[in-house]
């Protein structure tokens, strides 16, 4: 779906395509849909940070303030637009899930947090990041108690080494505690 990406990220891409697409057989999710989105989530990851302020700008996107301290952020929405424009997706799923893969979003479904979840816990994340393998286990279980988890780390790590986290993944996060996602780690 996206000839041109750098080696790196095509084989970061197959990684999470066939983990998102586990994921989804596992816990009964649209696997087309869970596919479509894995294949398409990195497509404009590789465009430099100020191309993508520039295109953000010129597409009017609201804008956060930590999106424009952290232009990469923006690859997600940008992607979700390319992927309708270019690409003819349709489905506001799939677009939702490659718009918000970076941060989650509160009202994320089942299929939007096995995208997210995959593209977090791959296995080359894993082995670079090893508090990530328990996102990882917990996923075959609960998409949602991985993706707490995953944003209870990026919370720590912001925190760590004091930078703004975005607003969505705050919201995100909340989401998952407000439906009990914290109960479901065991
Ligand atoms: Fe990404
Ligand atoms: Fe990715």
């Amino acid at each position: 779906m996206a000839p041109g990406l750098p080696a790196g990220l095509l084989a970061h891409t197959d990684r999470m395509v066939a983990l998102a697409d586990r994921l989804a057989a596992r816990h009964g999710l649209d696997r087309g849909r869970v596919r479509l989105a894995a294949q398409g989530h990195d497509l404009l990851r590789a465009v430099p940070p100020h191309e993508l302020l520039a295109r953000a700008t010129a597409r009017r996107l609201a804008i956060d303030p930590v999106e424009r301290g952290e232009p990469v952020l923006l690859h997600g929405p940008l992607g979700a637009l390319e992927l309708s424009e270019r690409f003819r997706v349709t489905d506001e799923g799939v677009l939702a899930a490659v718009r918000w893969h970076t941060t989650g979003h509160p009202d994320f479904a089942a299929e939007q947090w096995a995208v997210f979840v995959a593209d977090k816990a791959e296995p080359d994340k894993v082995a670079r990041r090893p508090a990530l393998a328990k996102v990882a286990m917990l996923a075959e279980r609960s998409l949602d108690a991985a993706a707490l988890v995953y944003l209870d780390l990026l919370l720590e790590q912001a925190v760590e080494e004091r930078w703004a986290l975005h607003p969505l993944a705050k919201l995100a996060r909340n989401a998952l505690l407000a439906r009990g996602a914290g109960r479901l780690e065991g």
